[in-house]
C-alpha cells in the first residue's frame, strides 16, 4: 500500500494528538449535556468508523455511539451529487444531544443531506466534528464546530479514507498517486 501514496500529510502521530486534543474540547462543551438528554454519537459508515472509534474513547463522558450509513462516491474519485441512505440510526435521537463524527468534508454534500435529515427527529442539538475539511471552492455552507486539519484538494486516502475500499486501514493520511486511479 505505501508504495502508492506519493506524499503523507498527517502521521499516525499528529491524527493521534489531534484527536485527544477535540475530545477534550468536546468533553468541555459537551459536560452539561450529559444530564440534559444525552449524547449521541453518530459515525457516518464506513469511512468516518475509525476516527469515531478513536475520538469516542478521547471524550471522557458517558455517550451512546450509533451509525449511519450514506453513500455518494461509489469508487468513483468525485462526488455524483446522489447521496443514499444505506442504513438509519438504531437510536431515537430526539430531545438528544447528537454529535457527528466525519472523516472528511469535501463537497459537502454528505453532511448538508444528513444534517437535514436528523434534525427533522428534533433533536435538543446536531454538530459536526470533522476530522478533515478539504479546501475546495465549491463547497456546501456547513458549520463545523469541530475540525481536526485542514487539507489541500488531494485524492487523499488513508485511517477510513478508501480509493475503491483499499487504503482505509493505512495508519497515516497521504496522497495517492494519480497513476493508481488514473
Ligand atoms: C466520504 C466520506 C464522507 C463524504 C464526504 O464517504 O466518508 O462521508 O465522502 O464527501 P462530501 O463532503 O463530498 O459529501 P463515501 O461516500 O466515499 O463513503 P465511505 O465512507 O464508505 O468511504
Amino acid at each position: 500500500m505505501h508504495e502508492d501514496i506519493s506524499e503523507v500529510l498527517f502521521t499516525e502521530d499528529e491524527i493521534a494528538a489531534r484527536v485527544a486534543e477535540m475530545g477534550q474540547r468536546i468533553a468541555q462543551d459537551y459536560a452539561p449535556k450529559v444530564e440534559d438528554g444525552g449524547i449521541v454519537m453518530v459515525s457516518v459508515l464506513r469511512g468516518a468508523a475509525l476516527f469515531m472509534a478513536d475520538l469516542a474513547r478521547k471524550i471522557e463522558l458517558p455517550l451512546e455511539m450509533d451509525y449511519m450509513a450514506l453513500s455518494s462516491y461509489g469508487n468513483a474519485t468525485k462526488s455524483s451529487g446522489t447521496v443514499r441512505i444505506l442504513k438509519d440510526l438504531s437510536s431515537d435521537i430526539a430531545g438528544r444531544h447528537v454529535l457527528i463524527a466525519e472523516d472528511i468534508l469535501d463537497s459537502g454534500l454528505t453532511l448538508e443531506h444528513l444534517m437535514r435529515a436528523l434534525s427533522t427527529r428534533e433533536p435538543a442539538s446536531i454538530e459536526v466534528a470533522t476530522l478533515l475539511r478539504k479546501k475546495t471552492k465549491a463547497q456546501a455552507a456547513i458549520d463545523c464546530r469541530y475540525v481536526g486539519f485542514e487539507c489541500p484538494d488531494e485524492f487523499i486516502v488513508g485511517y477510513g479514507l478508501d480509493y475503491a475500499e483499499r487504503y482505509r486501514n493505512l495508519p497515516y493520511i497521504g496522497v495517492l498517486k494519480q497513476e493508481v486511479y488514473r
